[in-house]
């Protein structure tokens, strides 16, 4: 898909078609999961794994924005970052182990750092006048990050490469077993949505539902685009809004309500397609042959590429 082709087209109604944004609002919002399958390439001027690796190469100094989580347990960041004061950094080969040992990677907020994903922040932003935030994912193994959970945020997921099992199970996980998924990685049966993203296609998850993303032993990349609950500065409205009865049941509670205004569109802001994920060779330790002093410890250590951890 390219946005930029058709400048009188919405993202939102770009992202969630065939459902039309004022559907999305009535129906969806904060009520029921959607979700959108894509052509494989409608994501693909949002991030590459080329980007994600100068991006993890310039900001590994910042440890706040990285997390890793294996079997529903965060790893300690001291096992694979130097968090003293006075020399805070990430220490590159021992994020690469855990990686390659089945560790899902997040990388907070890098909506801050990459053009492409600041304007699809902001678009949220103007749409649903709330701040938001852009969290990238990437794993390569076939164990679960995150534990089974819910979030108090809605939550987009668009996956940008790779596949990835999503399974969505309501409002509440009583009567979950999850002994296999706590051993095994073995999802719960019970799920109320069971599918496998593939690039292109688009997952909302209403806030309070449960879900659980597993990966398929590939390499898979994927980011999270979450309005956080406090408004922006237009301080529109936040109202309790009544909701009723989808396959993910009945909830209560503030939410913030979306105006069905004409929204932005971010597409000339998109690099061309063909600067985009085409080009997964390009390997992490070319930026090992800089000579600054802010030449990342990750690019040696990824060396091969981080698409590539086999
Ligand atoms: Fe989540």
């Amino acid at each position: 898909m390219d946005f930029r082709s058709d400048p009188g087209s919405s993202w939102l109604a770009a992202l969630i078609a065939p459902v039309s944004p004022d559907e999305f609002v009535s129906r969806y919002w904060a009520r029921q999961p959607l979700f959108c399958r894509g052509s494989a390439d409608r994501f693909a001027t949002l991030l590459s794994w080329t980007v994600l690796n100068e991006l993890l190469a310039h900001h590994w100094r910042e440890p706040r924005r990285f997390r890793l989580a294996r079997q529903g347990r965060d790893i300690d960041p001291a096992s694979y970052a130097d968090i003293a004061a006075s020399h805070v950094r990430i220490r590159a080969s021992d994020v690469t182990d855990q990686l390659r040992r089945g560790a899902t990677l997040s990388f907070d907020a890098i909506d801050e750092l990459h053009e492409p994903l600041t304007r699809l922040s902001e678009s949220f932003e103007t749409f649903f006048r709330s701040d938001t935030q852009i969290n990238l994912y990437a794993a390569w193994r076939a164990l679960h990050g995150l534990d089974l959970h819910r979030d108090n945020q809605e939550i987009f997921i668009a996956q940008l490469d790779g596949r990835k099992r999503w399974l969505l199970y309501g409002f509440t996980a009583d009567g979950l077993d999850r002994t296999g998924l706590r051993e095994h990685s073995l999802p719960p049966a019970g799920a109320e949505f069971d599918e496998i993203l593939t690039p292109g296609d688009l997952l909302y998850i209403p806030r309070g539902c449960y879900h659980l993303a597993v990966p398929m032993n590939e390499p898979t990349l994927h980011v999270t685009i979450v309005p956080m609950d406090e408004p922006s500065s237009q301080h529109w409205f936040s109202t309790v809004t009544p909701v009723g009865s989808g396959p993910c049941g009945s909830r209560r509670g503030l939410i913030l309500s979306p105006p069905t205004a004409s929204i932005t569109w971010w597409g000339p802001f998109l690099p061309p397609p063909d600067q985009s994920r085409s080009v997964f060779s390009l390997v992490i330790s070319r930026c090992s042959t800089r000579t600054s002093r802010k030449r990342s410890p990750l690019a040696g250590a990824f060396g091969i590429g981080l698409r590539s951890l086999y």
